[in-house]
């Protein structure tokens, strides 16, 4: 029986940054246009083409879907679009959309061109997602109102509106569901030359003082995610201010994110707690995530949607039908070796 995992509880500075919710200094720093939008080039030239013709047309712009990792820019597309087509952006979110009189409420609301922007699509109830289809296919909805005898059904339309949907769990979606939106456009993790450029204009915006090294240190370890860039760069600002007279230098963010644990490639203590799990409790695997997430102590959820995404893209671990498996690489990454025979040493 494998023991779990002795370490204190704690999710880590990276679980903890994405899980947070927006603050007004996250906000401030959020691009407002597609000038302002660096990276993701398909997703940007697709939806550029698709503001282009329905700004022509003057039409409702078509539903779009976006998916991907936590804090690389889904909710930040969102409000570009309505700022680029000149329209409101209502948000809301799958979860709260309770009832099918919650979604009437919110569709009637909505002005000719509005985009509506469902966060966490894949959490709308089963019951409300079958109103959605026809709000989706045909601006209407047919809602039962009353009950027993009195019970009847009601025509509501609406107006012609873009429905921007947004999820980390794209796989999650029904058929059905995913079929209504024109463009599904997947968001991936950005590259280090393109998150040094958002660290730098995050900095520029926030008055704080960074050379090309301190810029170069923070994207590199910044696990390929806008928010946690800018969620380091408060971190490291704070630093250098106490450590440094203010200024950042490639030392200065490196010396600071030391501090919190996370290392060169952008680890953090959670992501290294599942791969030395995985080598000395699962021999490498092939394990369940479940299993791995009571041995280190966090939600199964978290582990799929934040950690796991990273650590496949990165080549950490692998996903097999029969479960993760680590790497040689993943091994390294916690200063271990594969032993014959384990998963590490026949990959
Ligand atoms: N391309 C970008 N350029 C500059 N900053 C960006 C970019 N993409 C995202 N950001 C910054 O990262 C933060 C997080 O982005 P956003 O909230 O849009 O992520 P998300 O994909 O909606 O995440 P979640 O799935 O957690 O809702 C934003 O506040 C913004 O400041
Ligand atoms: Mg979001």
């Amino acid at each position: 029986m494998p023991s779990p995992d002795p370490s204190p509880k704690g999710t880590g500075f990276i679980s903890n940054a994405l899980a947070a919710p927006v603050s007004p200094a996250e906000a401030a720093l959020r691009p407002l246009t597609f000038a302002d939008f660096t990276g993701q080039p398909k997703t940007v030239e697709r939806l550029q083409v698709m503001v282009g013709a329905a700004k022509k047309r003057g039409e409702a712009l078509n539903h779009i879907l976006l998916s991907g990792p936590p804090g690389l820019g889904k909710t930040t597309l969102a409000f570009i679009l309505g700022h680029e087509l000149g329209r409101n952006v209502r948000v809301t979110s799958g979860p709260v959309v309770e009832k099918a009189g919650d979604l009437a409420g919110l569709l009637t609301n909505l002005e000719e061109g509005d985009i509506l922007f469902i966060d966490e699509i894949h959490r709308i109830p089963k019951t409300v997602e079958e109103y959605l289809y026809s709000a989706m296919e045909d601006f209407r909805l047919d809602i039962m109102i009353d009950q027993g005898p009195n019970a009847r059904s009601v025509r509501l339309t609406i107006p012609r509106f873009t429905l921007v949907g947004a999820t980390t769990r794209s796989g999650l979606l029904t058929a059905p569901l995913r079929s209504r939106f024109t463009l599904q456009t997947r968001l991936d993790y950005y590259d280090h030359p393109t998150l040094e450029g958002i660290v730098r204009r995050s900095c520029g915006l926030l008055k704080v003082v960074i050379d090309d090294g301190g810029a170069r240190e923070i994207a590199t370890r910044a696990r390929g995610t806008p928010r946690v860039a800018n969620n380091l760069i408060n971190f490291v600002r704070d630093f250098a201010q106490e450590r440094a007279q203010g200024k950042i230098t490639q030392p200065v963010a490196a010396a600071a994110l030391e501090l919190l644990e996370i290392d060169a490639a952008g680890l953090d203590e959670m992501d290294k707690r599942m791969l030395r799990v995985m080598a000395e409790n699962y021999r490498g695997g092939p394990v369940g995530m479940s299993t791995i997430a009571i041995a280190v102590g966090e939600e199964t959820e978290t582990l799929e949607e934040v950690h796991e995404p990273f650590l496949i893209q990165e080549g950490y671990l692998q996903r097999t039908s029969q479960g993760r498996v680590l790497t040689p690489k993943g091994y390294h990454a916690v200063g271990l070796k594969p032993a014959a025979g384990e998963q590490g040493s026949l990959l």
